[in-house]
Formats: C-alpha cells, sequence, structure tokens
C-alpha cells in the first residue's frame, strides 16, 4: 500500500487567487501523519511547478491561460502515470480543478476503463463555448469526456479518457445552461442536493458505486471541496449555499473506502486565504482520511 502525494499549486484555472496555497495548506493539516497512521507508506513528490500569472489572462479569454494550463497538466499527466505505473496510488493535491484534465489523463493510461466520482456543486462541463467565465476550471470533466479543446482533450495523446456510463457527478447545485445540455445530451448521471436530500447520501453512495465499478478497471475520486457546505468548508474560490453536510461527505467517502476500488484521487479548490483558520484544509485532509480506509472502531 504506497500513496504518491503530487502537489500542484495551480490556480490559473481560476479566476481568484489563492487557490495555489492548497497543497501547503492541506500538507499542514497533517495529511501525510494521517495517511502513514493509517499504514500506507506515503511519498510526497513535492509541487510541480507553475507558472506565474503574468497580469493578463492570455489570447483567448474564453479559455484563460490556455498554453500555461496545458503544460502544468501535461507535466501533472506525466508524473501521475509513472507513479501508477510504479504502483502507487497518486493523490493530487490542487490547486484548482483544472488539475483533473491532468490526473485524468495520467491514470487512464493504465486503466482504459476509468470509473470518475466526481464531488462538486458544479458540473465543470463547460467548453469554451458554453463557459460564462473563460476559466477552465469550469471544463475538466467536458475535457476527460472528450469535449473541448483539442490541446486540453489530447493531453496524454488519446481521447476520451473515460466513458459517460462510467462517470457520476455528486453534490451539484450550480450549473450553466450549454452544461444541463451536455448532461442530457451524454445521459451523464448527475446527483444533485435534490436526490441527495430525497434519497439519503447512504443511497446515493450504493448507487453510484454501482455505475462507476460496473465494467471499470478502477475509481478515481475527484473532490472539489465545494461539494461540501461553506458553512464546513469557506475556503473555496467559488462557495455555494446549500450543499453536502460534514457528516453526508464523511459517509460517502467512508463507502468508497469499503468498496476497495479506488486507484487514485485528487482533492481540489482548497483556498487558505478565503479561509477560516485553515478549516477548509482540515475537513479535506479528515476526508482524505475516510476515503483512505479510516475507521472509528
Ligand atoms: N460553472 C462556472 C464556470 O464555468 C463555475 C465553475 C466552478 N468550477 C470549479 N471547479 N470550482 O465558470
Ligand atoms: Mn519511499
Ligand atoms: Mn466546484
Ligand atoms: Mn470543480
Amino acid at each position: 500500500k504506497k500513496v504518491a502525494l503530487i502537489g500542484v499549486p495551480m490556480d490559473l484555472g481560476a479566476d481568484r487567487r489563492g487557490v495555489d496555497m492548497g497543497p501547503s495548506a492541506m500538507r499542514y493539516a497533517g495529511v501525510m501523519a494521517r495517511l502513514t497512521r493509517l499504514g500506507f507508506h506515503v511519498d510526497d513528490v513535492g509541487d510541480l511547478v507553475v507558472p506565474r500569472p503574468s497580469g493578463v489572462a492570455g489570447q483567448d479569454l474564453n479559455l484563460k491561460h490556455l498554453p500555461e494550463v496545458v503544460e502544468v497538466n501535461r507535466n501533472l499527466a506525466a508524473t501521475v502515470s509513472e507513479k501508477v505505473r510504479e504502483g502507487y496510488i497518486p493523490l493530487v493535491l490542487g490547486g484548482d480543478h483544472s488539475i483533473a484534465i491532468g490526473t485524468i489523463a495520467g491514470v487512464a493510461q493504465h486503466y482504459r476503463n476509468l470509473g470518475v466520482l466526481w464531488f462538486d456543486a458544479h458540473g465543470d462541463l463547460n467548453t469554451a463555448e458554453t463557459s460564462p467565465s473563460g476559466n477552465i476550471h469550469g471544463m475538466p470533466l467536458a475535457v476527460s469526456l472528450g469535449f473541448g479543446h483539442d490541446d486540453l482533450v489530447r493531453i496524454g495523446g488519446f481521447a476520451p479518457k473515460v466513458r459517460p456510463e462510467n462517470v457520476v457527478i455528486i453534490g451539484a447545485r450550480d450549473l450553466d445552461p450549454g452544461e444541463r445540455e451536455l448532461i442530457k445530451r451524454i445521459g451523464l448521471r448527475v446527483f444533485t442536493m435534490h436526490e441527495i436530500d430525497r434519497l439519503g447520501m447512504s443511497r446515493v453512495m450504493e448507487e453510484a458505486l454501482a455505475i462507476v465499478t460496473n465494467g471499470t478497471d478502477g475509481v478515481h475520486l475527484s473532490l472539489d471541496l465545494d461539494a461540501v457546505d461553506p458553512h464546513d468548508a469557506p475556503g473555496v474560490g467559488t462557495p455555494v449555499v446549500g450543499g453536502l453536510t460534514y457528516r453526508e461527505s464523511h459517509l460517502a467517502m467512508e463507502m468508497l473506502a469499503e468498496a476497495g476500488v479506488l486507484v487514485s484521487a485528487e482533492v481540489v479548490e482548497v483556498n487558505p486565504i478565503l479561509d477560516v483558520e485553515n478549516r477548509t484544509a482540515k475537513v479535506a485532509v479528515a476526508l482524505i482520511g475516510s476515503a483512505f480506509g479510516e475507521k472509528l472502531l
């Protein structure tokens, strides 16, 4: 049992600075000790190099900082792929959610039928054409499914990385019109807050796990901390009211651990600048503990 921690201090995919400090915040909150206590051999690879924002968003305002985001995700895909080859579970510490493009590209090189559990208040299913912001952190799930700019979609040399029938979103409560259209067109299963309220997280996770394990060879966890209610996770760049409770999010991670299918994970959008006493990174690290098998008894 080996975990490779990979920090990606990326904030070029988002509008607000500060999420580049996410990896430090989660290390400070004790992610290494937490995993070591669970019996994992943990190697901290350190942080990938991320270019600083130049002050201008680049040529294409529908795809802000595209060349830099492509470069970082290429490097991330290579690092993740190497670690999987060496037998590690990669745990990528973000950074904004655009880094899911690189993580999934690296993992999918080894798991050609990858299932994805995407926890998020948002869909992250925009393309340059549908994005209201031009921020690439609103696009990574679309890119992984094969929709979007070629430079992003082709990272790793093949596309798509995952198929809609192997992907679920959990916790959604803020979708853009183009995202709704894509969800319907490709038949993506989205467990909205409405369904979590009605069915309960236990039933939602049973259904979600059934989908992401059906005919797949491994499951990737993409955990955007804005899935959690801002009351418990205030330190995120794009908070949305009405999110998952602390208990609901832990139950989800615990059920994922019990399923024994996790092959890679990333924890993103932690912004200590907008936080209260590093609360969000602490929640993130506690959720990582549950996802990797922590139990009270
Ligand atoms: N849907 C909005 C956009 O495209 C917000 C995306 C927020 N994404 C995130 N990873 N926090 O800009
Ligand atoms: Mn070692
Ligand atoms: Mn989000
Ligand atoms: Mn997201």
